[in-house]
């Protein structure tokens, strides 16, 4: 696949001074399509979809359900009305986390390195409601420990009611074997929420496969508009879900003293809708489903293999994860001890356009636990990234460790 001609797609990749940008863990860009379709919506109909029924109002109900209808088909659901809008990855698992009836000593287990979207939730849910979240350390080199999940799971016993776990991580690219976790969760009758926040924009994803139960991903990681993200869930599951916003588009009639839900998706999406962000979002759905996802992994693998082989080589700093690139996916996130990560993220912009992500990625819980607190320096790369790209990040790298060291 001809990933460079991609570039011609996105606005800011055909600017002669490009940035080589390498912070697409964070946000992805966007290319025209999806740019053009939010402008679409202000320009063509900027009406109210699911409510009035002028033109105006109907075409936004064809497209917002023809893109819950790509989501649907992209992530290989039952059924497009397991797909529901969210506003970003944390409302979606925050949606499932206290959409959920939970007894005291309930069970969620985690791993040890989850965004603060997978852990604050539960956290909460422990202060509020007296869960008990239970943590899965990982192995030293932070890949998934298999044997030491499946014995949290039976120290749970009848007591474990979630897995929320990330399927891949923004800390450091791991991805975890979840079929078979959900396997084993599943085996001791919970069920298994995935944050696939880094896995859908990157990879094949097909949640009948995995035989998940819930998913929640960020749209505006998937070259698609900010302020979008979704959840996946089973339907039934859905449907026994309580909604955390509460009021129009969630019922289908209310009394002065009584209500009758709306059935999902519509139960979860209260209040006027981000339309133009729907509408793009089926843009940027389509986008993706034009690549082979199995290039577009092998094409960050191959970028972070350039990257990773100059850090490795590198006093003073180490690289978060396994030492084969192929098992970080296109993140190379690198400890940095005592250099200050985020004076060398910004010296490698003003000094060569290179953006990257210093600080703790959300992952506080990880650094804290390790005392890390000068956090990590992450560059995680996408399919439009090219080699000279990630060739000048690593000798940029190596020119500001050394300069600061
Ligand atoms: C693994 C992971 N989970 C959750 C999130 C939160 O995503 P959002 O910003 O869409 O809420 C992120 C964002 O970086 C992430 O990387």
């Amino acid at each position: 696949m001809d990933f460079r001609a991609k570039r011609e797609d996105f606005p800011t990749l055909r600017d002669e001074n490009a940035p080589a940008y390498l912070d697409n863990a964070c946000v992805t860009l966007r290319p025209d399509s999806v740019i053009n379709a939010i402008h679409e919506y202000y320009t063509t109909g900027p009406g109210c979809g699911g409510r009035s029924v002028h033109r105006y109002g109907t075409k936004i109900s064809q497209a917002t359900s023809a893109s819950r209808a790509k989501l649907g088909t992209f992530l290989n659901a039952r059924s497009n009305n397991e797909v529901v809008f969210t506003r970003n990855a944390t409302q979606s698992l925050n949606q499932v986390a206290h959409g959920m009836s939970w007894e005291k000593g309930d069970v969620v287990l985690t791993t040890d390195r989850e965004h603060n979207s997978n852990l604050v939730p539960w956290l909460q849910l422990e202060q509020e409601q007296g869960i008990d979240h239970r943590v899965v350390a990982s192995r030293p080199d932070n890949t998934f420990d298999l044997e030491a999940f499946e014995a949290a799971c039976a120290d749970a016993g009848s007591k474990l009611k979630m897995v929320s776990v990330s399927h891949v991580g923004n800390l450091d690219g791991i991805c975890l074997p979840i079929k078979e976790v959900a396997k084993i969760a599943h085996d001791h009758g919970a069920l298994i929420c995935v944050d696939g926040a880094q896995s859908t924009p990157h990879m094949d994803v097909d949640v009948q496969d995995l035989d998940i139960d819930f998913m929640a991903f960020s749209i505006h990681k998937m070259c698609g508009p900010s302020g979008m993200g979704g959840l996946w869930g089973r339907y039934e599951l859905l449907d026994n879900l309580r909604t955390i916003q509460a009021g129009g588009q969630t019922v289908q009639t209310s009394h002065y003293d009584s209500l009758e839900w709306a059935a999902p998706p519509a139960r979860f999406e209260g209040g006027l809708g981000h339309f133009s962000g729907m509408m793009a979002t089926g843009a940027a759905i389509d986008y993706l489903s034009a690549l082979d996802m199995n290039a577009v992994q092998e094409q960050e693998i191959k970028l972070n293999r350039i990257m990773s082989k100059t850090v490795r080589g590198l006093d003073g700093v180490d690289i978060i994860g396994p030492e084969d690139a192929a098992q970080r996916g296109g993140i190379c996130s690198i400890l940095m001890h005592e250099l200050p990560a985020h004076d060398i993220a910004l010296l490698l912009d003003e000094a060569a356009g290179v953006m990257v992500r210093s600080g703790q990625h959300c992952v506080h819980s990880w650094f804290n636990n390790r005392g890390h607190l000068n956090g990590s320096l992450r560059a995680s790369a996408y399919f439009y990234n090219t080699e000279e790209e990630a060739k000048l990040f690593a000798d940029t790298f190596e020119e500001a460790v050394q300069a600061f060291s």
